[in-house]
């Protein structure tokens, strides 16, 4: 689909990080890009507030997902069902709730695409809540790709990128980390949201690219 002046991009998680990153490139093309997070007054763990906010929307062309960064980490038996609820009800369920909203306005052949996480198919102890959100994300896109035909529903699933989600970290210990994936991880760097954003783009631009997930983790699922 061409991108025009009348051409409507929402991002969701659009205000920080790589979806920041998306929303300036989706800025560069013809038509308008919309953004919105808990800064902009859209929390999407909350449905009614959700719903509420698409409501505004006429047409809408793409809706890229982005939203929710945070989980608890710690053992199956450690982490609180109260904290690993909290995480489903942005990462997992805030996605379904912003589909389900932004489903009847989205234009034929136009595209939704969220987000997941190498650690979907990796099984990391203290990671169970991320594993887990993330596979149920790359789950149900696959079967909204066939339910919401021919709007093309994709999943990117970032591995390590340096994003304001680790802004709580002790600088020291952000840039071992970052070093450290660059080190050993097969495409000798981390990510930078920029090359996340290409992904996305990609899944937007392809017409033939539908119920995909697409990895963008320097070859951490290899490793
Ligand atoms: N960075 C990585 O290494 C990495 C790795 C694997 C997967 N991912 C995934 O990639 C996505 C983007 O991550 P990122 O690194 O770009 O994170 P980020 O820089 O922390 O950005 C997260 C964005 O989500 C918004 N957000 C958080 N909670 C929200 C809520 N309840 N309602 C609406 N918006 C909300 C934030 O804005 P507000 O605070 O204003 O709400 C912010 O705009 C996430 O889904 C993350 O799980 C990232």
């Amino acid at each position: 689909m061409r991108f025009t002046d009348q051409t409507v991009s929402v991002v969701i998680g659009g205000t920080s990080g790589i979806g920041k990153a998306v929303a300036d490139a989706l800025s560069q093309r013809p038509g308008r890009v919309e953004i919105a997070s808990r800064k902009t007054g859209l929390d999407i763990a909350d449905d009614a507030i959700v719903e509420a906010w698409f409501e505004r929307f006429g047409t809408i062309d793409h809706v890229i997902v982005t939203a929710g960064s945070q989980a608890p980490g710690g053992k199956v038996t450690d982490v609180s069902l109260e904290a690993a609820r909290a995480a489903f009800d942005v990462k997992f369920w805030g996605a379904i709730a912003a589909v389900r909203a932004a489903a009847p306005h989205v234009r034929k052949g136009g595209t939704i695409t969220l987000t997941s996480g190498f650690l979907a198919r990796r099984a990391v102890p203290g990671a169970y809540v991320k594993t887990a959100m993330n596979a149920a994300l790359e789950a149900v896109a696959k079967v909204l790709a066939r339910e919401l035909s021919p709007i093309r529903v994709n999943v990117i699933s970032p591995g390590l990128t340096d994003t304001e989600a680790y802004a709580g970290m002790a600088d020291d210990a952000r840039k071992a980390m970052l070093a450290r994936a660059a080190a050993t991880l097969p495409a000798g760097a981390h990510g930078q949201p920029q090359d996340l954003a290409a992904a996305y783009l990609f899944a937007i631009d392809n017409p033939f690219v539908t119920g995909s997930v697409i990895d963008v983790e320097g070859g951490a699922l290899i490793t």
